[in-house]
């Protein structure tokens, strides 16, 4: 297994990636379309329009580039020679990550509320909470990359 892991770690790295920036366009987007729908008049069309829109775009690429980030993620990190568990930026990265996860845990909470014509909070609560994932990859970015520590 470690020798397949090390022979397949430019592969694995290459769509750990994929599921990250596809995983990232969601969290980036969700919100978004919470900003408007927060405005639309419940059981209007528009407001009908945002709940398929907010579902497909949750069940279609949001979870299940979750789950593609964290197996390859996974995967990376039991690869021999990856990762120093010794240093900082690994178990900083992870707590970020975890943040990242409570954020979409709250999407889901979120859509649900809108899918039953309820409105959990204001458009410019969602416009503010719509940079929170933008900092945490940002982190992200600089700790896989420079390994500051
Ligand atoms: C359970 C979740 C995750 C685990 C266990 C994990 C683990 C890892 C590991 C071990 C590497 C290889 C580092 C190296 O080659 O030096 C890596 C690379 C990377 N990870 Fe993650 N990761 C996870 C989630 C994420 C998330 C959520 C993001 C972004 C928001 C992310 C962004 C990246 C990037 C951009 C790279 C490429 C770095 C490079 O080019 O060397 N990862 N990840």
């Amino acid at each position: 297994m470690s020798e397949f892991l090390v022979a397949a770690y430019p592969w694995i790295k290459a769509l750990h990636i994929v599921s990250v920036v596809a995983w990232m366009a969601g969290l980036l987007y969700l919100p978004r379309l919470f900003v408007y729908h927060a405005d639309a008049r419940p059981g209007s069309d528009k407001a009908e329009t945002f709940k398929l829109m907010e579902r497909r775009l949750l069940r279609g690429i949001i979870n299940p580039a979750l789950v593609a980030v964290v197996i390859f993620g996974a995967l990376l990190a039991t690869t021999p020679g990856v990762v120093d568990w010794r240093q900082g930026w690994i178990w900083t990265k992870l707590v970020l990550v975890a943040a990242l996860l409570g954020f979409h845990i709250c999407l889901v909470r979120w859509r649900r509320q809108f899918a039953a014509d309820a409105i959990p909070h204001t458009a410019r609560f969602y416009r503010a909470i719509n940079e929170l994932p933008m900092l945490a990859l940002i982190a992200i970015a600089i700790l896989v990359v420079v390994k500051p520590f």
